[in-house]
């Protein structure tokens, strides 16, 4: 079977290293994918928010399932534009990715279906605002509807702050949408678990912690992710039975009753403390780099797994994980993610090892004319082991980091600085 990936991130290249390990898969193409998709899969220079490119791609190519990295074209309806087409594609419907592309949305399932979340208002006026934040205590988060690239979430300590940045929302600072939302602000310790679905049945498909902050210790501005592990020490046999009970399977049987029925890899976003867990929020698609480490541990055939959800079978499938642990340091321009310059040569690529124990997945890379590969994204390399001991496995992955001769690399080297320190 001839398999297409649509993206280019360190994900996409998991997923291309992951399917490439089926045993029915033929060839891959990856949709515009990146310099290190290349050694998996075919790159196809074509912009992925357009449909009818897409669409000729997988004419010629004789693709026959797609599967879709991003959230973008998900909430856009690419689901529901190959299957008039009769083509296989996993993923989401356009109505059921409101999901993630509506905070509201999300919120609203989760009050009329008791899944445990932080309390919440929508907010369309200015005045509506003030007297809400009139009666709460802070701090409080404030968030765009819409997709916003990960910068659409905001802390703030103080009424002033709060009303500043809804100001900015109503005013359109967001393209995907004018309405923004005040949640409380919840505490405790993140979490990224994943289910596969295909509406009915589930199977958790992986967990892992991401570390969203710049700098090390968690500190400084939030980015798309600097590194993550898994699986995560908060997660205990009684934990995962709370997510699912509590907050996946109402999910899904909302979605069904509200005739959004949903397929495809749902990511929750939780917040954990005493062992009971909320919902921040949910995503439609795997994370990244949550995906890096979770196709590093990942036994079965992933091509298997999908298919099962079209015919059927996913109840039968069981999911088996390499027993170690799997972390992934992201390498990135220095300045990301405000400026930074783009185009630095990257060398000694060649000399990293690569092998089932050890990855290093590109994200924002490309080849120059001289067939040199150069950095043209924020993030750009992440560093993938696996080992038994998570400090070795940390250890070889910034090993790996340090070998490249790349004048603007930057990285944490804290990664599971929280499940090491409990060791
Ligand atoms: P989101 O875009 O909703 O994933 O939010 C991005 C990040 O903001 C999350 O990963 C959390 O670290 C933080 N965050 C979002 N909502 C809340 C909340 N209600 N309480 C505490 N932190 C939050
Ligand atoms: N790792 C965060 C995300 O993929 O949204």
């Amino acid at each position: 079977m001839n398999i297409g990936v649509i993206g280019s991130g360190g994900r996409e290249h998991s997923l291309c290293f992951k399917f490439s390990q089926s045993k029915n898969v033929n060839k891959i193409y990856c949709i515009p994918g990146n310099a290190g998709t290349e050694n998996y899969s075919e790159n196809i220079d074509v912009d992925i928010s357009n449909f009818d490119l897409i669409y000729e791609v997988v004419k010629n190519k004789n693709i026959e399932l797609i599967f879709v990295g991003p959230e973008e074209p998900l909430v856009n309806g690419i689901v529901d534009f190959f299957q008039k087409k009769n083509i296989k594609i996993f993923g989401p419907s356009r109505k059921a990715s409101q999901l993630e592309g509506s905070k509201i949305f999300m919120k609203n399932i989760c009050k009329n279906f008791n899944i445990p979340s932080g309390k919440f208002a929508e907010v369309n006026k200015i005045d509506q605002a003030e007297e809400f934040l009139n009666n709460i205590s802070f701090p409080v988060v404030i968030k765009s509807d819409g997709l916003a690239a990960g910068k659409g979430v905001t802390i703030c300590q103080n009424k002033k702050e709060a009303l500043d940045d809804i100001n900015d929302i109503l005013q359109g600072k967001f393209e995907t949408s004018k309405k923004a939302i005040i949640e409380e602000f919840l505490e405790g310790e993140e979490l990224s678990y994943f289910v596969i679905t295909d509406g009915t049945n589930l199977k958790p498909i992986g967990n892992a912690q991401d570390h969203k902050k710049i700098w090390e210790g968690d500190t400084g501005l939030n980015t798309g992710g600097m590194g993550a592990y898994s699986p995560s020490i908060l997660i205990t046999r009684e934990l995962e039975e709370k997510i699912i009970k509590k907050i996946i399977e109402p999910t899904l049987y909302a979605m069904k009753k509200i005739g959004c029925e949903y397929k495809g890899i749902l990511y929750a976003g939780l917040m954990v403390k005493n062992n009971e867990p909320k919902l921040i929020e949910y995503n439609i698609r795997f994370g990244d780099p949550e995906c890096q480490v979770l196709m590093m541990r990942l036994n079965n055939d992933l091509l298997d797994l999908i298919l099962s959800t079209f015919d059927n079978t996913l109840s039968l499938q069981k999911i088996l994980w390499k027993d170690e642990n799997a972390i992934t340091t992201v390498a990135v321009n220095h300045g990301y993610p405000e400026a930074y310059q783009k185009g630095k040569v990257i060398k000694n690529i060649d000399l990293i090892n690569q092998n089932n124990n050890q990855q290093l997945f590109h994200a924002g890379t490309k080849k120059n004319s001289e067939g040199e590969i150069i950095a043209v994204g924020g993030r750009v390399l992440n560093s993938t082991v696996t080992s038994k001991n998570l400090i070795q496995a940390r250890d070889k992955s910034l090993e790996i980091l340090d070998k490249l001769d790349w004048e603007n690399k930057f990285y944490r080297r804290d990664i599971a600085f929280k499940a090491i320190k409990n060791k």
